[in-house]
């Protein structure tokens, strides 16, 4: 049985990851229509595995005999600068995501709740997997200027990690 406290932060979760899919679906939007295809491709496949994310979250409250509460989303932005600021919003958000996920982990703690504190530990090690994976697509960006974002765009999906949603 989780602690209300623990369920209302897992709650707010939800929320936070599936916001997180629908902007990197936003994003992928915008970066196909400007024809950068393999930019679209790795924010499809990201934006699917935030969806994973808030469904894991989903079914964990509903086993732990709670009531996960599927809400609405605000609309994500539609238009986007260019491609690093894109991606530094992109990591300013799993930055933000990081945090919110260090809430629960604390709250679990504070709550002697520890199998979901060890259920957390998996986001607790995608968010280090994510933030170093945007970091390294930035870094990337900043060495090659705006010039060569042709073989960036090329390959961009190159650098993606292979992982499942479980
Ligand atoms: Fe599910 Fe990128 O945080």
């Amino acid at each position: 049985m989780l602690k209300k406290s623990v369920e209302d932060l897992l709650n707010r979760q939800i929320e936070r990851e599936g916001y997180s899919s629908i902007l990197y679906l936003s994003m992928a939007s915008w970066a196909e229509t400007r024809g950068y295809a393999g930019v679209a491709e790795w924010l499809y496949a990201q934006a699917e595995e935030e969806k994973m994310h808030m469904l894991k979250i989903i079914r964990y409250i509903n086993k732990k005999s709670g009531k996960a509460i599927i809400p609405s989303f605000d609309r994500p932005p539609a238009e986007f600068e260019g491609l690093k600021i894109m991606f530094d919003q992109v990591l300013e958000h799993e930055q933000y995501i990081t945090g919110s996920i260090n809430e629960i982990v604390a709250e679990t703690e504070k709550e002697k709740d520890y199998s979901t504190n060890n259920w957390l530990q998996w986001f607790v090690s995608e968010q280090v997997e994510e933030e170093s994976s945007v970091q390294a697509i930035i870094d990337k960006l900043d060495l090659v200027g705006d010039h060569n974002l042709y073989m960036f765009d090329r390959d961009i999906m190159s650098m993606r990690t292979e992982k499942g949603g479980e």
